[in-house]
């Protein structure tokens, strides 16, 4: 049963534009456990991490950003590569001025420095698109034949799916992730072995639960049966290191924004088969080689359409999105993802600790036999509505979280929470007094509805 909740929470009489001070790096009420555990101090500097918002318990607080599998903030880095490109920024692919020409190196450079990152093979496609569900649609409208998904994937990643081909049928067939890893494994084998299928394509971590899915062995699975394997690896890319080549993946997409380059691009990479033979995705120029005005009525234009990243990239691209990714790419190997596979297991230990210590906290899982998530907690206060929970801990503590069903709406139902739930998420911007101020004003919030 879920109750909204009446305590207070409205801003105490400040609102951003007038923070003169702030409490930082914590709430002055962050107590016991911050000052009795060891401090863990952000991995990397991120744009806005010093922003301060409204606290109705006091003056304006660091805003604690818990919500880094939506959008994660921007790297420094990242920012100042970006802000560096305008100065020469120009028309890319379409100019013989010189600052045209540096512009087109700069935006097929990031091709390469995306292939390097994602350790994609020498003749793989590397097309820019807006982003995750950008990537997904157009490796639907490339792919002839069905498609394996598991229920507990983000829309994103199945949506795109169910549209109907050409012939006007549905082709995805989505079977049931069971409780365990092993035993969805031996499913999806099974589905497979049962009739062929084109692809399976499969999140590499939940976007509810952070549970990180085996793709190496998914792809096993995908190729003993002929079929090919799509990763969505927009939770999983800025947190593990990622390799197509010894992974075997055949197609990997991402989106910059939860890479800490949030302007506008993603990245679909992959062989280079389907991608051109499929009809453009957009029609226009960049993606036409020729075009002439067809003699035949019904085609209207004749048109010689390229091969390559191109055919797939009508317009003018997302140049600064593009470089943006490459600069998180190498700022991401530059950092190493030891350090950051440790950092977030030290903060994943906290959050998991603090949450298991309150009685009226549920954490999400699917799998009983995972040993591995990135810096995701999905979670549920009991009785409480997961919006009210959100709202007082962003009016009382200035935590940002994420609530409600987060495009998975089919897993939070198997998952007892078709109402919804509440997600902290972090990365390389986040320190021990976040989830410490997470925790506190959990139990603050817990307490008070028992007291
Ligand atoms: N896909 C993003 C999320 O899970 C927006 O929050």
């Amino acid at each position: 049963m879920t109750a909204v909740l009446s305590a207070p929470l409205q801003a105490s009489g400040t609102d951003a534009g007038h923070i003169e001070s702030c409490v930082g790096p914590g709430l002055a009420t962050s107590t016991e456990s911050a000052a009795r555990r060891r401090r863990i101090a952000p991995l990397a500097r991120v744009v806005g991490a010093d922003e301060c918002v409204p606290s109705a318990a006091g003056p304006p607080v660091r805003y604690a950003n818990l919500d880094y599998a939506a959008s994660a903030p921007a790297l420094a880095e990242v920012a100042d590569v970006v802000q560096g490109s305008l100065a020469q920024y120009a028309s890319v692919h379409r100019g013989a001025g010189h600052l045209s020409q540096v512009t087109t190196r700069r935006y097929e450079a990031a091709r390469e420095v995306v292939r390097r990152f994602a350790r994609a093979r020498v003749d793989d496609n590397v097309v820019f698109t807006r982003g995750t569900t950008d990537a997904i649609n157009l490796a639907a409208h490339a792919t002839r034949g069905d498609v394996v998904v598991l229920d507990i994937e983000h829309h994103a990643n199945l949506l795109p799916w169910c549209a109907p081909d050409q012939s006007g049928s549905s082709r995805v067939r989505v079977v049931q992730a069971c409780d365990t890893i092993e035993d969805t494994l031996v499913a999806l084998e099974a589905e497979l072995a049962s009739s062929p299928a084109a692809l399976l394509a499969v999140t590499a971590a939940s976007n509810v639960t952070g549970e990180v899915l085996p793709i190496g062995r998914l792809a096993a699975v995908a190729h003993r049966h002929g079929a090919r394997i799509l990763v969505d690896a927009a939770q999983l890319v800025a947190h593990r290191r990622i390799s197509m080549v010894s992974h075997g993946i055949d197609y990997l997409v991402f989106s910059g924004h939860k890479l800490y380059a949030p302007f506008g691009a993603g990245v679909l990479v992959g062989r280079a088969d389907w991608l051109d033979v499929a009809t453009p995705y957009l029609a226009g120029g960049g993606a036409s080689a020729q075009v002439a005005i067809g003699t035949d009525d019904e085609s209207g234009a004749d048109v010689a359409w390229h091969t390559g990243p191109a055919r797939h990239e009508a317009g003018s691209p997302n140049v600064l999105g593009a470089i943006a990714i490459a600069a998180a790419c190498e700022a991401l190997a530059d950092i190493g993802f030891e350090s950051i596979g440790l950092h977030e297991a030290e903060l994943t230990a906290r959050l998991d600790d603090g949450l298991a210590g309150l009685a009226d906290v549920t954490a999400l899982r699917v799998f009983a036999d995972s040993t591995d998530r990135v810096g995701i907690a999905g979670f549920d206060v009991d009785g409480l509505a997961p919006r009210a929970v959100a709202e007082h801990l962003s009016s009382v503590a200035g935590i940002g979280v994420r609530d409600g069903k987060f495009c998975a709406h089919p897993l939070l139902k198997r998952l007892g929470h078709p109402e919804g739930a509440v997600r902290a998420s972090f990365g390389l911007g986040t320190c021990s007094d976040d989830i410490d101020r997470l925790i506190d004003a959990l139990t603050g919030l817990t307490r008070a509805r028992t007291a």
